[in-house]
């Protein structure tokens, strides 16, 4: 009986050969879904390149301007280097919260919230943000989401 042995064993020693080399198999690379979440982080922010803004509001917004506003402003004030360094780092928010409820300055609080959207489309528009069929709305934290970091000229 004992020749039975040694070829058992032998098939016994195969087997555990193979259920190692099945456990050994090597790990899927881990790096490959953090770098597909990077390149999705970088895709571009809300009105990246995008129209958020229309020609007949852009145009509704200079018409109020040059009523409202031009007493105090010109237009160019609004499309300089220090405008675009001061508010690429606010929001489309920020700017029309800011025209809302602060200007204008000798009788803050008459601007309707269209009036105000309406003016910062026309301050949108100067500063490079293309016109297509879309419309702002006078909506706090939608507004809120679109950045201004793009208007920063090089
Ligand atoms: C009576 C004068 C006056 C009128 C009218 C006026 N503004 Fe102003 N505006 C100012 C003054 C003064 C400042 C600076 C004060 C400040 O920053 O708080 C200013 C600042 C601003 C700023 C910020 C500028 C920057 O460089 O950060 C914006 C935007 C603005 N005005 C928009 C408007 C709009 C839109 C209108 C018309 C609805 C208007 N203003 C009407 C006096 C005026």
């Amino acid at each position: 009986m004992s020749y039975f042995t040694r070829p058992l064993s032998v098939l016994a020693a195969i087997g555990l050969a193979a259920c190692a080399s099945s456990s050994s198999e090597p790990m899927p690379a881990p790096s490959a879904a953090p770098a597909q979440a990077a390149a999705a982080a970088a895709a571009p922010a809300v009105g990246g390149g995008e129209a958020i803004i229309s020609a007949t509001q852009v145009t509704t917004g200079r018409n109020q301007f040059r009523s409202m506003c031009t007493e105090c402003h010109t237009a160019a004030e609004f499309g300089d280097a220090t405008f675009q360094l001061k508010w690429s780092r606010r929001s489309v928010g920020d700017l029309y919260e800011f025209i809302l409820t602060a200007m204008p300055d000798d009788a803050p609080g008459i601007l309707t919230p269209q009036q105000a959207v309406d003016l910062t489309a026309f301050m949108l528009e100067m500063n490079g943000f293309p016109t297509g069929s879309a419309t702002l709305d006078p909506d706090q934290a939608e507004l809120d989401a679109i950045t201004l970091a793009r208007i920063r000229s090089e």
